[in-house]
């Protein structure tokens, strides 16, 4: 069993996902888009079984990967490195933000845009609440 989970994005969503994670005793390497560096102040917060990589340091590092960044960058995911990986789709469609025809003609759900886009990935959609 996995002992490590890659997050890339490590906004609201990321760091809840973090914390789960590490109080549930895993490793977490948490990535974002402006690099390592940026969210010290986080990994400091969520203890030793945290750090800060880059986004391939994310993916690398576990066989299970979070997505926790706005759907509207889901392109900018490199698929080829996310093969045979799961990954868990944390994204919400928010069209006042971010419009895709096939979603507004609900041709595809957001989490089958992810799996086309990652297709070696087994995409697994995420329900959370974080009221
Ligand atoms: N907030 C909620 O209550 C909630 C609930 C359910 C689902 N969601 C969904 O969860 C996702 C994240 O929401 P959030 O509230 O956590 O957003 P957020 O606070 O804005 O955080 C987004 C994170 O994604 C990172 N990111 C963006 N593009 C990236 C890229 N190309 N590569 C690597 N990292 C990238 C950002 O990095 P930088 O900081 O470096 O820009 C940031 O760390 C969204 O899809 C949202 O719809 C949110």
């Amino acid at each position: 069993m996995t002992q490590t989970i890659g997050i890339i994005g490590s906004g609201l969503v990321g760091g809840a996902v973090a914390r789960l994670a590490v109080d549930a005793g895993y490793r977490v390497v948490l990535s974002n888009s402006r690099g390592p560096e940026t969210i010290a102040h986080l990994i400091a917060e969520l203890g030793p079984l945290a750090r800060a990589g880059t986004v391939d340091e994310a993916i690398a590092a576990g066989d299970i990967v979070a997505l926790p960044l706005p759907l509207a960058n889901f392109e900018a995911l490199p698929a080829d490195k996310l093969a045979g990986k799961v990954v868990i789709d944390q994204t919400n469609y928010y069209p006042e933000f971010w419009r895709n025809t096939e979603l507004d003609n609900a041709e595809l759900t957001s989490s089958e845009l992810v799996q086309r886009h990652l297709r070696g990935s087994l995409v697994v959609k995420a329900l959370h609440n974080l009221d």
